[in-house]
């Protein structure tokens, strides 16, 4: 019998040559005004070329408030309509491998954003983000965890402008000879915090009822059907489970993701807990969306394709699939590690494979706004320059970014920043 992961798989118009994906992660380095740079292209296309059925582009921005606030910077600007002809070739060049792409429109940061120009950060409901010190991922340590400031509630009218710039750009991208769009409403982000009732108790049409938190994406999802037509892919990236005290299950969500599927998507693509935990969502080991039973709740509410997470080993990505807990695997880390991860795993190749330590190396740079790079593969990162040496610009900044990394991961200086915080508490 053939392989699940290298059966085909139809996405809306889309027929993928296998069923695994490159999950959208923010490690595209842009040029400083969002514009794609080069090596935004060459990220793309090593893994192109690595075999994936299908690229999910992250670290990409819809709106001007999502950019404004956006946590790390500079994210690829989706939202500026001058960009489009450069958004036009990474689309090209990813295409010209026989993979399809799409693209990740952040609508905004929404509880996770950072408070600049002035602006006040907006969230469904006035809720911030506590995350506890044994919350974060594996390899990241903050004493004394890490609380975010207070989101305003957004009024009707900025929603609906979200809304609107949010459709805009989805159009755009279709211009730009994108194959598709994935609405992200996971991990505390804006749209996200409308999904539960945990984050959102307004009492107007964008809360209460399931309809009434669906409404935003909703909107979204069907504007962008009614304009961009049948063809056009247009993805839902959920949360599958909160796992914090009061949050909402996996039943809950996939209600919601039901509405949404009505307006018009093609997938869904699960995440599972949220930036209160963190450690669920880029997980220390296999299967937490599978052992937890909320992928079988999604794949037996839903018609369309689910794509599902955390699953790096692919003897274990086969058995979800053949299991029907879902329909597709997103890679993310795997393929920072090793680019040729699939084409190695359909050649046999198993031992040439590099695996992902799960050690976030990775995150922690994100979290310093530092350019993304993989301890396990030096090339990642820096495939635009393959084979030649740092451009004189990163020399100074590579050589603080090795310090700051060094001492933060330390574990008994940060022991020590923990005494000397409970010493001042005291
Ligand atoms: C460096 C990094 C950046 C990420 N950026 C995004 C992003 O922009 N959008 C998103 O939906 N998920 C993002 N993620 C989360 C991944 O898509 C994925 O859900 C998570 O890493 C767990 O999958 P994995 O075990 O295959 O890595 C990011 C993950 C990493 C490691
Ligand atoms: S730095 Fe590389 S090896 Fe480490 S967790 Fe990230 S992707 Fe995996």
């Amino acid at each position: 019998m053939s392989d699940v992961l290298f059966q085909s798989l139809r996405v809306g118009n889309l027929e993928l040559k296998n069923r695994l994906i490159l999950g959208p992660m923010a490690v595209l380095q842009p040029q400083k005004d969002g514009r794609p740079s080069a090596q935004t292209i060459a990220f793309l296309e090593a893994r192109a070329r690595g075999g994936v059925g299908m690229i999910i582009v992250g670290g990409a921005i819809g709106t001007r408030r999502g950019n404004d606030e956006a946590p790390f910077q500079p994210l690829l600007r989706m939202d500026i309509e001058a960009y489009l002809p450069e958004l036009r070739e990474v689309a090209e060049v990813v295409k010209s491998h026989g993979v399809p792409i799409i693209a990740e429109v952040m609508t905004g940061f929404g509880r996770m954003g950072v408070a600049r120009n002035g602006e006040d950060i907006i969230s469904a409901s006035p809720l911030n983000v506590v995350i506890p010190e044994n919350r974060f991922p594996q390899g990241i340590i903050v004493p004394g965890g890490r609380t975010t400031p207070m989101p305003r509630e957004a009024a009707a009218a900025e929603i609906k402008a979200l809304e609107a710039e949010t459709i805009e750009t989805c159009l755009r991208m279709q211009r730009a000879g994108w194959d598709g769009v994935e609405i992200p409403a996971h991990m505390s982000y804006f749209a996200a915090s409308f999904s539960s009732p945990r984050t959102n108790w307004r009492t107007d049409e964008y809360g209460g009822t399931a309809e009434n938190r669906a409404r935003f994406l909703v909107n979204i999802v069907s504007a962008v059907r009614q304009h961009a037509g049948a063809d056009f892919v247009i993805g839902l990236r959920i949360t599958a489970e909160e796992h914090v005290e009061g949050g909402q299950d996996a039943t809950g969500y996939a209600e919601l993701a039901k509405l949404v599927e009505a307006a018009g998507l093609d997938y869904v693509a699960l995440s599972d807990g949220c930036y209160e935990t963190m450690d669920v969502s880029t997980p220390a080991k296999d299967g937490g969306l599978i052992d937890s039973g909320a992928a079988k709740i999604f794949r037996e509410t839903l018609k369309v394709p689910v794509l599902l997470q955390g699953l790096h080993d692919p003897e274990n990505a086969r058995s979800a699939l053949v299991s029907n807990c879902g329909d597709a695997v997103m890679l993310a880390r795997p393929l920072l590690a090793d680019p040729n991860y699939v084409n190695k795993l359909q050649q046999g190749k198993l031992e040439d494979m590099i695996r992902c330590d799960r050690q976030n190396y990775c995150i922690r740079r994100l979290a310093f706004n530092m350019p993304v790079r993989c301890s396990a593969n030096p090339e990642m990162g820096r495939e635009a320059r393959a084979g030649k040496s740092a451009p004189a610009s990163r020399w100074l900044p590579g050589a603080l970014e090795r310090i700051v990394l060094g001492i933060t991961g330390s574990k008994t200086f940060m022991g020590l920043v923990r005494a000397l915080m409970t010493l001042k508490r005291g």
